[in-house]
């Protein structure tokens, strides 16, 4: 299975950054292929689809969507149809930005999620430990909550699950390899338990870089990787897509 590059550019970047990164990204072959996501604000997505990535293979995510499905009237929030309308492909649900910082929690993620399903994106759900859930030895049964909600959804498509620590998003610190692949492997497991009858794929991410990129890559379970602060370098984020 080919694996996944997802860049999250969080809330980075401008008109003249996008354009110049993403104009160089469409044209050079260690890029411009399908299994690289590029993860942009809202409000560039419609313009790098339409006009720097015409005839790329490059796909775009977006990093949040309403919990609302349908339009109305609430202002200020952009739902999985629109997302869709504008060219976008997935949808990244349940970052630890968002859950931490903006209180984003179980119900709202599930409706999210489930959206994201109706209106044909892909979501990238986020899932990962605090430190303390890491040093006591609770991680699996945290993660294993953070799963759960997703049983309450009917109609289940393809996801990807990003297994993403707390600890290590923007840290410089990653987990050991058998540590990841002790999280990735449990969290396939539950999946494929409860949805076998879709595609499910694990990625990993925090402080991901070109040095640690391969061997991330050698652990079988993981078909991917999720790269916050090294996709905004056109030079990292090309050496870590050459690899994937
Ligand atoms: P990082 O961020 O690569 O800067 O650690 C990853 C993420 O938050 O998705």
């Amino acid at each position: 299975m080919t694996k996944l590059v997802v860049a999250n550019w969080k809330m980075n970047g401008d008109t003249s950054k996008i354009s110049a990164d993403l104009n160089y990204y469409a044209h050079v072959s260690e890029t411009n292929k399908s299994n690289v996501i590029l993860a942009l604000p809202y409000i560039y997505l419609v313009w790098a689809k339409q006009h720097l990535l015409v005839n790329s293979k490059i796909n775009l995510a977006a990093q949040d969507l309403s919990h609302y499905l349908n339009c109305g009237a609430y202002t200020g929030k952009i739902n999985g149809e629109m997302l869709k309308d504008a060219g976008v492909e997935y949808v990244i649900i349940g970052h630890s930005e968002r859950r931490n910082l903006i209180g984003e929690n179980g119900p709202i993620l599930v409706h999210k999620v489930r959206n994201a399903f109706e209106s044909g994106l892909t979501p990238i759900f986020c899932v990962g430990e605090p430190l303390s859930a890491r040093t006591d030895g609770s991680y699996l049964q945290f993660i294993e909550l953070q799963l759960a909600g997703l049983e309450e959804i009917e109609q289940f498509k393809d996801i990807v699950i990003a297994y993403e620590p707390c600890w290590s998003i923007g840290t410089g610190k990653i987990p050991t390899m058998a540590e990841i692949q002790e999280v990735v492997e449990f969290i396939h497991q539950y999946m494929q338990k409860r949805f076998s009858y879709v595609k499910i794929s694990v990625l990993y991410g925090g402080s991901v870089t070109g040095q640690n990129v391969d061997d991330i890559l050698k652990i079988k379970s993981v078909d991917g990787v999720l790269v916050g602060g090294a996709s905004l370098k056109v030079s990292d984020f090309t050496d870590i897509c050459a690899k994937v």
